[in-house]
């Protein structure tokens, strides 16, 4: 079998979506849309340039499908036909570099803040969170759960309607989805919490109507934490939903690793992630894995877990063309300074938040 590389293009199995190559711009918070979601010629900039230099998707920031999930300043909106217009200017200014489109969607469950919401945030059970008025979250009503999953199928068909290639739905990092994935912030004792299925039962009816309410060749991605002890959710729990994914039929399962090197447990016979998700469901969905990929022996291990594709977050943001600077070795790591970071078109607010990223912008 031939090996993969970055370089080659891949086929989407459920969409039949031609990728140019298999490299990934990871989702990416930028803090630079709107009070009310929409998008600002600064975050259309810098994810423009990353389509024109070469990646082969490009996805959006976190972006909220409805106002009681919003969980920072300056995130994008896919709540509300307003956001349209800069949906569609975006949309269309990275197909004309010929890369795919994907809007991550997201609800931020008990980790969207009273301050912002105004309310008190909601999750699968109550849970002690520090960003409520309270102290904790509410248990979401049986209706309200219905609503949500329809929230994010509206979403998706927003984010189609605006001329995206897909969207990724957001499951991992301990928001709404996350919270309903795992024995501890759902203890539920009805149909959407108790046993795996039951947990997983939230995502699995979000994959089922957006797949009712978009076209067929519309990307659908699911990202996942593998493993997320704060929520309860085991190796054993995310392959078992990966599992359910695949017979659901979506187009990329997307693994976030945060450091690709990271193993499934301690013990000395352990194997890494990517390696244990391609051993035991590779070949059946394009598995994306992301984190801690800079160069080319990272892309080169990524390769040897069994991965398709590859996502880059930091990577990305400080080099445009990673997916071809990858091979020239001329592919500087943290701290940058903020020249380098502007002439990567990041603006100020932007860098401010890279700040906040240890070590990645130079004092
Ligand atoms: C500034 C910043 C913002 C991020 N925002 C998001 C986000 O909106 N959604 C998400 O799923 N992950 C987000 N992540 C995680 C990245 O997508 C990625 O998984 C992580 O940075 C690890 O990859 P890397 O080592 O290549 O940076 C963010 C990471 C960073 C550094």
């Amino acid at each position: 079998m031939r090996s993969k590389s970055l370089n080659q293009p891949i086929v989407l199995p459920r969409s039949k979506i031609v990728l140019r190559n298999r490299s990934v711009l990871a989702a990416l918070t930028n803090k630079q849309s709107r009070e009310d979601g929409t998008l600002t010629q600064d975050e259309i900039r810098w994810l423009e340039r990353r389509a024109k230099d070469g990646f082969g998707i490009v996805t959006t920031a976190a972006a909220f499908v409805h106002p009681s999930g919003k969980s920072w300043v300056g995130e994008l909106g896919v709540h509300s036909d307003d956001m349209l217009p800069g949906l569609e200017e975006l949309s269309e200014r990275i197909r004309r570099h010929g890369a795919a489109s994907l809007v991550q969607i997201f609800h931020g469950g008990m980790r969207a803040p009273t301050d912002l919401i105004g309310e008190v945030p909601m999750s699968s059970s109550v849970n002690k969170t520090e960003q409520s008025s309270t102290g904790y979250s509410r248990s979401m009503g049986e209706q309200e759960i219905e609503e949500a999953i329809q929230w994010f199928a509206i979403a998706a068909q927003r984010c189609s309607d605006a001329g995206f290639d897909g969207i990724e739905i957001h499951g991992a990092h301990g928001y709404l989805i996350s919270q309903f994935l795992g024995t501890k912030t759902n203890r539920r004792e009805d149909e959407w919490g108790g046993s795996r299925k039951a947990r997983f039962r939230f995502l699995i009816e979000i994959v089922r109507r957006i797949k009712k309410t978009v076209p067929s060749n519309f990307i659908i991605a699911v990202r996942i934490s593998p493993s997320y002890s704060s929520c309860g959710i085991t190796i054993e729990d995310s392959l078992d939903l990966s599992r359910d994914l695949i017979d659901e039929g979506i187009d990329i399962l997307h693994l976030s690793c945060w450091d690709i090197s990271k193993k499934i447990h301690d013990g000395p016979d352990a194997i890494p992630i990517t390696t244990e998700f391609s051993r035991k469901i590779g070949g059946q969905i394009p598995i994306l894995t992301t984190g801690g990929i800079w160069d080319e022996d990272d892309v080169s291990e990524a390769f040897l877990q069994g991965a398709d594709m590859l996502g880059v977050g930091r990577a990305g943001i400080a080099h445009p063309d990673w997916p071809s600077r990858v091979h020239t070795g001329d592919n500087t790591r943290p701290p940058f300074t903020r020249k380098q970071l502007s002439e990567a078109d990041l603006s100020p607010v932007f860098i401010d938040y890279m700040c906040r990223w240890d070590g990645f912008v130079e004092d």
